[in-house]
């Protein structure tokens, strides 16, 4: 199975996929790294480990619909099956959706649907609440809205600071998400 990561930023989860790969953890081939910023430090990860990259910039095309026409023109290349989104800071349209249905997924660092969008840590500590999470979701057109995959909850410490309950969270990432992957590819999870 042939799988693309979408990432626009640092790729913590990036890494750990590919590594999950490489160490024979996760039965499929991370084919693809879409980009859509050129200055991203996970291209640097990318090269790092060999893995093929698509990087444009949104501004050289008129429209979403056209510059995902090419990420589309780019995916069917290397026969990829599933979009993963770990990171990519960009709502989805409706030309991807059309063509990989069911098939994008996204990690999101809270427990949905409470705190979608940007800074879901931020504000999960502003809320002040006790129990926060991970959730892995299939992607529909909206921000954070697609049907649960998996979830996991992490109980936020007295007085955590941001530093901290973020490196909680990112563990938790590394750990759930190519343990999802996993799931979703060898077909052990339920629709
Ligand atoms: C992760 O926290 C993920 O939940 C969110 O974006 C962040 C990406 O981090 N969607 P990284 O680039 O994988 O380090």
């Amino acid at each position: 199975t042939n799988i693309a990561v979408f990432a626009s930023g640092t790729g913590s989860n990036f890494e750990t996929i590919v590594k999950a790969m490489e160490a024979g953890r996760l039965d499929c081939n991370v084919s693809l790294l879409v980009c859509d910023k050129a200055d991203a430090k996970v291209l640097d990860k990318a090269k790092a480990f060999n893995i093929p990259t698509f990087v444009f910039n949104p501004k050289d095309y008129d429209s979403k619909a056209d510059f995902e026409q090419e990420i589309i023109t780019q995916l069917e290349a290397k026969q990829i099956e599933w979009i993963v989104l770990a990171g990519y800071m960009r709502l989805i349209g409706t030309t991807l959706l059309s063509q990989f249905e069911s098939k994008i997924i996204n990690i999101h660092p809270s427990l949905l649907p409470s705190f979608p969008g940007k800074d879901a840590i931020g504000q999960a500590l502003e809320a002040g609440v006790k129990i926060t999470g991970v959730t892995i979701h299939y992607v529909d057109e909206g921000m954070d809205t697609g049907k649960i995959i998996e979830q996991e909850a992490l109980r936020v410490r007295e007085k955590e600071d941001r530093d901290s309950l973020q490196q909680r969270i990112q563990e938790l990432e590394h750990r759930l998400f190519p343990e999802t992957i996993q799931r979703l590819v060898s077909n052990n999870l339920e629709k």
